[in-house]
C-alpha cells in the first residue's frame, strides 16, 4: 500500500463562527481563516492543536455539498483527510481495496487548489485523498 499520512480531519459545522469560538476556547489556533469553496458552496476553516489539523466545513447553501449530510449529523467529524507520495497507486490501490470513489479530482480552493477525492468504504466511512 502506498503510504497515507493523516492531513486532516473534516468536521461538519452548522454555524462556523461559533465553532470557530468553541474550537479556539478548547486552544486550538487557526491556521487558516474562514475560506468559501464556491465549487462545493462551503465555507473552510482550519485549526491545529496538538500537531492535530481539523477542517471546519460549514454549507452556505441548501445545494452545497453537505447539506445532506449535515441533516443527518449535525455537528460532527465526517472524513479523515490523507496525503500520499503516489497518488495515482494510492487512488489504484485503495478502489481495488473496497474504496468507492463518490466523486472525480475536484481543486480544493481550501487546500491551494490542490485536487483532492472523496471515496468511501462500506466499513469505515468517507476519506479523502489529496492529489
Ligand atoms: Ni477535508
Amino acid at each position: 500500500m502506498a503510504s497515507l499520512k493523516v492531513h486532516h480531519i473534516g468536521y461538519l459545522v452548522k454555524k462556523i463562527d461559533k465553532a470557530i469560538a468553541s474550537f479556539t476556547g478548547l486552544g486550538y489556533q487557526i491556521t487558516q481563516h474562514t475560506l468559501r469553496d464556491d465549487i462545493r458552496k462551503v465555507d473552510i476553516c482550519f485549526l491545529e492543536k496538538d500537531g492535530y489539523r481539523i477542517e471546519l466545513v460549514s454549507p452556505v447553501s441548501e445545494d452545497s455539498v453537505v447539506t445532506g449530510l449535515m441533516k443527518k449529523y449535525k455537528n460532527s467529524p465526517y472524513h479523515i483527510c490523507y496525503e500520499t507520495e503516489d497518488y495515482e497507486s494510492a487512488y489504484e490501490e485503495l478502489t481495488a481495496n473496497g474504496f468507492i470513489a463518490i466523486d472525480t479530482l475536484t481543486p480544493a480552493p481550501a487546500l491551494q487548489n490542490k485536487e483532492v477525492v472523496f471515496l468511501t468504504n462500506a466499513s469505515m466511512g468517507m476519506i479523502e485523498l489529496i492529489k
